[in-house]
Parts: C-alpha cells; structure tokens; sequence
C-alpha cells in the first residue's frame, strides 16, 4: 500500500428491531430472520487516523469521548480477528479510533449496533482509500454491513435505513450475512415513525446479549421461537404494505414480550425487564384504550422501554410521556428519536 496515513470519519445510528434477533450460530449466522427500524439521533460518531507500521500484529488505540479507554479495547481485539481475512490491510497501520455517542453513555442503550457499525464504515472508507479504487454504494454498504455483523449482530443493521432486515427468508429478499434496506413497499402511515426511548434503567446489564444468544441452544421453545419469527416477518411485510397499524402494533409487542419469555424459560433463567418496566407497558395499554392511539412499545435486551408511534400522534405522545410515563423513568431520562436513513460519511 502506497499510502502512509489518513484520516476517516463516519457517524452511525442505533437501531430497534421489530422482529428480534435472538440466537445465533457459528460466525454470528443469526437463527432466525429479523427486521430493524435505525434510529437516527441515537449515534456513534467515529473517526478513525490510519498511519503505516510494521506488518506483524495488530496496533490501535481507543479514545471514548475524548479520553484514552481502555474498556473498548477487548472487543475491538476480537472484532480485528475475525474480520482480518476480510480486510489484511489492518495489520499493516497503527489505528487511532476516536468515538464518542449522542446519547449519554452507561444509559443502558446499546451502543454496540452503532459503535461496531461506525468502525466497520471507518475500516471500509480506509481500504477505498489505499486501494485507489471507488467501490459501489451497494457493494460499500454491504461489505461495511458484513464486517458490522462480526463486531455484534445487529450493528449489521445500521447501515442503511428506515427499514432493514437481515436473516435469510422467505418473505425478503436477504442475506444471513450481511443487512439490506427492507424492499417492501411501506404504507405511508409507518414512514418516519417515531421512538421514544425510556430510560429505566441505566446501569449494567446483568445478563449480555451473548450469553442470552447461548441460551438459545437446548432451549425448550428456540425451534418455534425461530419459525415464528419467520412468520411474522412474513405477515409484517403485508402489514407494513396495508397500513394496518393494529395489526402492526400486535407483532411488534408480541416480538418483544417473546423475546423476554425465552430469557424467562431459559437455563439459567433471568428477567431483564424491571418494575417500571411492567408499570410503563400498563400504562401504554390503557393510554392506548383510552385515546383510540396507535402507540405500542417494544424492548430491547434491557430494562428500557422503545415507546413507537406514528408521526402525526407526536404531540399528544410526547405530553403523555412528559406528564405520565418519564416519572418511571430514571431522573425522568427519556430520549426522543425516530426511523432515519442510516450511517453518514462525515
Ligand atoms: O447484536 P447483539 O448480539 O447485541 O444482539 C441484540 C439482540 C436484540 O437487541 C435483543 C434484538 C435485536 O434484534 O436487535
């Protein structure tokens, strides 16, 4: 490589699946299909300065808003492993990776999906430049996609936007390998769909989302869990197509209570969700009931709670939420976001 040193820089979003991912294989192949709305002020900005080194191991440092980090450092290792045969060049320059998110760390949000994605999109901006050659948008988006998958699964879903799937199936089109842009059609009432994200709780998970994919092996329910999600991904793309936001609200709710049960039926068995938790999808129901809403939650692997609706129910949601729903939140922390178009070279 000719070149000696440059500097790349991408900003990329969080997302929130509607058909969850949980359970994995070999090479983070997911068992089951799912489908992804990316967030879009939930962000990793991350810059990334390459400078020419001896070809023997890996170099890289870490600042995490601004300051040295040494956390990070681990799971870059690990991702750097398994992505080297994809990209050799990253054994032959030192990396310094300066990231730091829009959202306030340690506020249980994930921010593995939209840190590993914005280094995935660093390390793809760097072969272009040493290679001289202009890759293509889909060939770019998918090599950045399939490297983002091998730092954690669902970063693969970053990329792009509003919607994304990842997961061979039958309803999609679809790859195990890497995310792409939903290619259904998406009826106007769920474009620019809306997510307030409760803060619940914000401390540390007790149980990772890797250990909860390994207790998707010799679990009692994977088999139906896996072929469930396959058919509500397949009655989600109809429902997306209709506008049907019943129907809509009916999987999406239904996906992340499931997604709970098998972490409540696993061995060990755990509970992520928390008080509030339960306390806020109660009052979800009955705000529902009473104003004839379309509003529905969804979680992730955690306490939160991902409060969806459509764009023109955004005031009165939001009032609902300042006045009824961020007292269970904690210091009344919620974060306002909606669907977007993905990750942004800066
Ligand atoms: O990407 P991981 O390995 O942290 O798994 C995330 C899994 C869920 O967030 C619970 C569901 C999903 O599809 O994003």
């Amino acid at each position: 490589n000719a070149i000696d040193s440059g500097k790349v820089k991408w900003s990329s979003p969080s997302n929130i699946a509607l058909v969850k991912y949980w359970g994995k294989r070999e090479h983070q192949i997911p068992e089951n299909p799912s489908i992804s709305f990316t967030l879009s002020n939930c962000k990793t900005v991350t810059e990334v300065t390459f400078t020419k080194k001896e070809s023997d191991s890996y170099s890289f440092e870490v600042y995490f808003e601004g300051e040295k980090n040494e956390a990070f450092k681990p799971k870059i290792q690990t991702f750097f492993e398994r992505i080297e045969v994809y990209v050799p060049f990253i054994k032959d320059y030192h990396f310094k990776i300066e990231t730091s998110n829009t959202f306030p760390h340690s506020s249980g949000i994930a921010s593995s999906a939209s840190g590993m994605s914005a280094i995935a999109l660093c390390l793809m901006s760097v072969e272009e430049k040493l290679t001289e050659i202009m890759m293509s948008k889909d060939y770019f988006n998918k090599k950045a996609s399939f490297l983002a998958r091998l730092g954690s699964g669902s970063a693969c879903r970053s990329i792009e936007g509003e919607l994304v799937v990842w997961g061979q199936n039958k309803s999609t089109e679809s790859s195990d390998l890497y995310g792409i842009k939903f290619d259904g059609e998406v009826h106007p009432n769920f474009k620019n769909y809306q997510d307030t994200i409760l803060l619940v709780d914000k401390g540390e998970k007790q149980v990772s989302s890797t250990v909860g994919h390994q207790l998707m092996y010799g679990h009692p329910f994977a088999h139906q869990r896996f072929e469930q999600a396959h058919e509500n991904l397949a009655n989600l793309k109809a429902i997306l197509a209709s506008g049907d936001q019943k129907a809509f609200i009916n999987i999406i709710e239904s996906e992340a209570l499931t997604l709970h049960a098998m972490m409540m039926t696993s061995m060990p068995y755990f509970i992520l969700m928390k008080p509030n938790t339960l306390q806020i999808i109660n009052k979800i129901w009955n705000y529902r009931n009473e104003n004839d809403s379309n509003i529905c939650f969804t979680l992730d692997a955690g306490a939160n709670v991902h409060v969806l609706y459509p764009e023109i129910e955004k005031e009165s949601v939001l009032e609902f939420i300042k006045n009824d729903l961020a007292a269970y939140c904690q210091n009344g922390h919620f974060i306002t976001d909606h669907a977007g178009n993905g990750a942004e070279l800066i």
